[in-house]
């Protein structure tokens, strides 16, 4: 990597932070309130703290929020009430073809069956042995491991790019092309501006991003398929997937492609953040992890509960509803504020505490129902192979005492800036 590129990737990740960085406020608190006093709100809410629209839904239109963990589940689970097609005229006009997150009914149902298998645990593990744990130790830490200090959020920043690069099947040798990968995913991520100002500019970034990432990916597919896609990447599993006796195009695999490079990186990269914060901060729990890890696993699926990396998720009402007690006129949105759900008292005993060992039960950081992350085991296995990887390279790891503390912070998309540490 060269500064010039690296600072490209950390420029444009400074931007989708800002973006999304809305007010900043105690919202843990607020949603404790709400859930208590005003489960369900006939309010856009979410816009009050300076958040994007990132759903491209019209603000005129009536708009529902709900908090508790039952109403979310309902709407969530519910894609035939409930629907999700509005997204494609959002941040989907960015990446139009085949979009998992703004399709609906059969046409959502049927592109769904044809990719999952790509993405199950028996596929996943086979590259957390083979791909990730290899990258991840020789590629980043080792290299750290002798400065005896870092910010973590930089080799968080770059490895979820770096592997979800790999496993779709683009050449190792060329690190040059994962940052600008990296680059052009966030360009996209920062499409939908807050500020009315920046948006013009934003949105031409976005398209010229997306554009020379299809240019890119495309010609690598017709390259897989000319070479006879013999591969266990997912370019080669994608091109022979087939249900119904359907397969997919060129086309269609390059736009699910591109699309998964913003759902992969940026999301990881926070979660990332986000657990190391709540490990480092409980030193305690940090050695016990350290000791036993059998509890890496539960770490993970705690820190996507404790601290989901977007607050919220938005629906369309496709017809009247009913939901906790209001009438939701066909047509409106319904806010489900999942970081409020995910901490839901009546569900999650002692619910505000980050506890690995708690008894785990469905909770929505990964979405819930047909949309659920179809990427959920391989970023968990990045985490897990991520979170194994410092423990075995970075002993006795501390926040740097020089450092201020870095706090977990955003209205939208949450997580830290930096995470300062020191190890022996
Ligand atoms: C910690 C990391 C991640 C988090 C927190 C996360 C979160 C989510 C959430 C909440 C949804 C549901 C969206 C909705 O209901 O509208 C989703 C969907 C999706 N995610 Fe992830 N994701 C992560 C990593 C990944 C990875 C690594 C991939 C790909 C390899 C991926 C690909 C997708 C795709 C394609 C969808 C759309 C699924 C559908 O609509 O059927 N995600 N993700």
């Amino acid at each position: 990597m060269t500064a010039e590129s690296g600072k490209g990737l950390e420029q444009s990740f400074a931007n989708v932070a800002d973006n999304y960085r809305g007010q900043d406020v105690d919202l843990y608190a607020v949603f404790r309130e709400m859930r208590a006093k005003s489960p369900i709100i006939a309010e856009d809410f979410m816009s009050k703290y300076g958040v994007p629209n990132i759903a491209g839904y019209d603000p005129d239109r009536p708009t529902f929020t709900v908090f508790r963990y039952h109403d979310v589940m309902n709407v969530l689970r519910d894609a035939e009430n409930y629907t999700s097609g509005f997204i494609a005229k959002g941040l989907g006009s960015f990446v139009d073809g085949l979009i998992l997150t703004g399709m609906d009914g059969e046409q959502h149902k049927k592109a769904r069956a044809l990719l999952q298998p790509v993405f199950m645990p028996a596929v996943v593990n086979n590259w957390k042995v083979k791909v990730m744990d290899p990258i991840i130790r020789s590629e980043y830490l080792a290299q750290l491991q002798p400065q005896k200090k870092a910010d973590l959020m930089e080799f968080g920043l770059h490895f979820p790019v770096r592997l979800i690069y790999s496993l779709i099947g683009f050449p190792d040798d060329e690190p040059e092309l994962v940052n600008q990968y990296a680059a052009w995913a966030l360009d996209i991520l920062s499409g939908p501006q807050v500020n009315p100002a920046n948006a013009a500019a934003a949105r031409e970034r976005a398209m010229t991003a997306s554009k020379h990432l299809y240019d890119s990916i495309i010609e690598r597919v017709r390259a897989v398929r000319a070479a006879g896609s013999k591969g266990d990447d997912l370019i080669s599993r994608m091109i022979h997937a087939e249900y119904e006796g359907r397969a997919l195009d060129d086309h269609e695999i390059t736009t699910f492609v591109r699309s998964l490079l913003p759902a992969a990186g940026e999301t990881t990269t926070r979660t990332f953040g986000s657990l190391m914060v709540l490990l480092l901060e409980r030193p305690e729990l940090l050695e016990r992890v350290r000791q036993d890890r059998t509890l890496v696993a539960k770490a993970v699926d705690e820190v996507i509960r404790f601290e989901p990396v977007a607050t919220f998720k938005v629906r369309q009402a496709a017809r009247d509803l009913q939901l906790a007690g209001m009438n939701i006129p066909a047509g409106a949105m319904v806010q489900c504020i999942v970081s409020s759900a995910n901490r839901d008292e009546e569900v999650f005993e002692n619910s505000e505490t980050f506890d690995i060992d708690r008894k785990m039960k469905p909770s929505f950081g990964f979405g819930f129902g047909p949309h659920t992350c179809i990427g959920q085991f391989i970023a968990k296995a990045e985490l897990q192979v991520a979170l194994n990887a410092v423990l075995d390279l970075f002993p006795n790891l501390r926040f740097d005492p020089e450092q201020p503390r870095p706090v977990i912070t955003g209205a939208q998309l949450r997580g830290p800036h930096s995470v300062p540490v020191v190890w022996d």
